[in-house]
């Protein structure tokens, strides 16, 4: 049995949170939300909790969690030390999307962080993941909490479909507004990396560590001695049970991969997708018609105005999963995407689409 409570991050009274934080100091696990996705929590120092987490979701024991944090105390209480140059980016990103590693201390077992001698921490800025961890008064350990390979749960009725009966509560504190995951990022002495793109924007982190790279980049030599990776990195991620094509190019090349495609998998008697990114795409009337192709509009690019991403990229990443579920929910075997630029929050939708995808079609 599942219990869900249901609270409104802008106005909740701390009571509210004590059957969650009793939950947790007795090593039970909990689904809270963030700004980003849905988190699945246990106590960061409890090796009990931490094995419940990776059973409810099926997550293979090498890839590590992250652990939230509500102030800078609790980040000195689990890690070695605090470099200066990490110390300015905490102050200027937390709390918020960004996740950094640090050498872990021994408080923190080694099943959080999968033996690895980092640990990935994080401060979120959702008021109710907030005051939960500060309420508790210990860090919580949290991977998403989504079934392993689904897409991440922005909702908690998506926490509640994949995970009834495996967990004792969920706090339903509406949808996350960000929608895409932490950004998690390695700084050493002489390079900086992007080991996942989340919600805070490459460009913004540039600002204030101008040499940070996305991990894998080939022009980064430095890298080659680079072996602690993200274990995350590996793993096939936010899959729909739907076939995905990616589509990467102009808009003119999406409308004639939509002809192709269409009159190709038609034959197979499938139930097709169509997910457009831009407004106004031409659609022929033939397949506008077939009631075994479903248009999905997400977000809301208009290509004359949202080259650079800067103004309604944000929709589409805070819609992105949720789609990716409602996909499943239609039955749909196949689904076309149309991809978007790597600008700004770009980078990190396309990320979950690539990772997502079963085949990528460039211009
Ligand atoms: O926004 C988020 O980051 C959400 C919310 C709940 O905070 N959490 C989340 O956790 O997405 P998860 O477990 O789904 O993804 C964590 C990622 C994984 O790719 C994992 O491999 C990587 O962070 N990671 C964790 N600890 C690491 C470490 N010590 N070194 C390298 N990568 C690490
Ligand atoms: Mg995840």
């Amino acid at each position: 049995y599942t219990k869900i409570i249901r609270l409104d991050p802008l106005n909740f009274s701390i009571d509210q949170l004590q059957e969650a934080v009793d939950l947790i100091k007795r090593d039970e696990i909990v689904a809270f939300p963030t700004e980003t996705v849905y988190g699945l929590g246990g106590s960061a120092f409890s090796e009990t909790a931490v094995r419940k987490i990776f059973k409810a979701k099926g997550r293979p024991s090498d890839n590590p969690m992250i652990v939230h944090i509500s102030d800078l105390e609790m980040l000195s209480s689990i890690v070695k030390t605090i470099p200066e140059k990490i110390r300015k980016l905490c102050e200027r990103f937390w709390p918020g999307p960004l996740t950094i590693l640090f050498d872990k201390s021994d408080k923190i077992p080694d099943i959080v962080t999968a033996g690895l001698s980092t640990v990935a921490v994080r401060m979120p800025s959702q008021p109710l993941a907030l005051a939960l961890i500060k309420t508790l008064g210990i860090p919580i350990a949290a991977p998403s909490a989504n079934l392993s390979s689904r897409p991440s749960p922005t909702q908690a009725k998506h926490v509640f479909d994949d995970l009834q009966g495996k967990i004792p509560l969920i706090i339903d504190g509406g949808s996350c507004d960000v929608g895409v995951e932490s950004t998690v990022i390695d700084v050493h002495k002489g390079f900086s990396v992007i080991l996942r793109p989340g919600g805070v924007n490459l460009e913004k982190l540039r600002e204030y560590l101008p040499e940070i790279e996305m991990y894998r980049e080939k022009n980064i030599d430095k890298l080659d001695e680079y072996s602690p990776q993200s274990p995350g990195l590996k793993y096939k991620h936010y899959s729909p049970k739907a076939e995905i094509v990616l589509i990467e190019g102009s808009i003119k090349f999406f409308e004639e991969k939509i002809v192709s495609l269409y009159s190709e998998y038609r034959l197979q008697r499938i139930i097709i997708g169509i997910i457009h990114t831009h407004k106004n795409i031409q659609i022929s009337s033939e397949i506008l018609d077939d009631p075994n192709c479903k248009i999905i509009y997400l977000g809301s690019l208009d290509s004359k105005t949202d080259s650079d991403n800067s103004i309604n990229a944000d929709k589409i990443a805070e819609g992105l999963f949720s789609t990716l579920r409602a996909v499943d929910n239609q039955k749909i075997d196949l689904v076309i995407v149309e991809g978007i630029s790597d600008k700004k929050i770009g980078l990190a939708v396309m990320n979950r689409l690539r990772r997502a995808a079963s085949k990528i079609i460039k211009e």
